[in-house]
């Protein structure tokens, strides 16, 4: 395992902003995007938990964003419950980040913009995939691909967005970053939002 660093009061970014700081993290990994695991952790309206993991596809300005089918579980749950949780593990350096938040969804340029940048192979499963649906088998779902596949055979076809394909953002109001040790002496340092201003402290592990 590589040698792990140390979080301490010294290396926090002043004033407190805990994106930057989670994006000195990320640049501290030079594999970050591929080497990020990412969950989301939805409530429905009658408290069921559900969590599952979302391609991390790096920060904006405001917080976390990801993309998904709007006719998903989890958008169901978070339209009804806007409050989710986040956690990433950046697995080669130990380093685990929880994040509380709520959803908004980002404009559609957006959601084009991440659909524009994917392989054709990967926009034409995305234009078939009408996701939590049932289908009767592998065969039934590469048949409907196949179809699809058809359709876009000529190159110079443009795969445009589909309609249920959106982006969304998680706005952090708590955000631990967790440096795990060789010692368990783990460094936990809690940012706390309240009244737009970010409070820390520092946790025993
Ligand atoms: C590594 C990994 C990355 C994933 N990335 C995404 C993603 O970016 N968007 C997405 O909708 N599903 C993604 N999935 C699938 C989700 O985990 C989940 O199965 C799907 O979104 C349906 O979730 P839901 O029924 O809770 O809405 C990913 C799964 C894995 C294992």
């Amino acid at each position: 395992m590589a040698k792990l660093l140390t979080f301490t009061e010294s290396d926090l970014i002043v004033p407190y902003n805990p994106l930057l700081q989670l994006q000195k993290w990320l640049d501290e990994e030079k594999d970050a995007t591929d080497s990020v695991l990412m969950s989301l952790s939805t409530v429905s309206s009658d408290c069921i938990p559900s969590c599952r993991y979302l391609n991390f596809c790096g920060l904006r300005e405001s917080g976390i964003p990801f993309y998904t089918d709007s006719r998903s579980r989890k958008v169901k749950e978070f339209t009804a419950n806007p409050a989710v949780a986040l956690t990433l593990y950046i697995q080669p350096l130990v380093r685990q980040i929880r994040i509380q938040g709520t959803v908004k969804e980002l404009s559609k340029e957006i959601a084009a913009g991440y659909f524009n940048a994917l392989s054709r192979e990967h926009q034409i499963t995305l234009v078939l995939n009408h996701q939590d649906k049932p289908i009767a088998s592998r065969k039934a779902m590469i048949e409907k691909r196949k179809e699809i596949a058809q359709k876009y055979s000529d190159p110079s076809i443009r795969i445009s967005l589909p309609e249920s394909w959106r982006a969304y953002i998680v706005l952090p109001n708590v955000i631990e970053f967790f440096q795990g040790h060789t010692d368990w002496l783990d460094d936990r340092i809690v940012f706390t939002k309240e009244d737009d201003k970010w409070n820390v402290k520092r946790l025993l592990p």
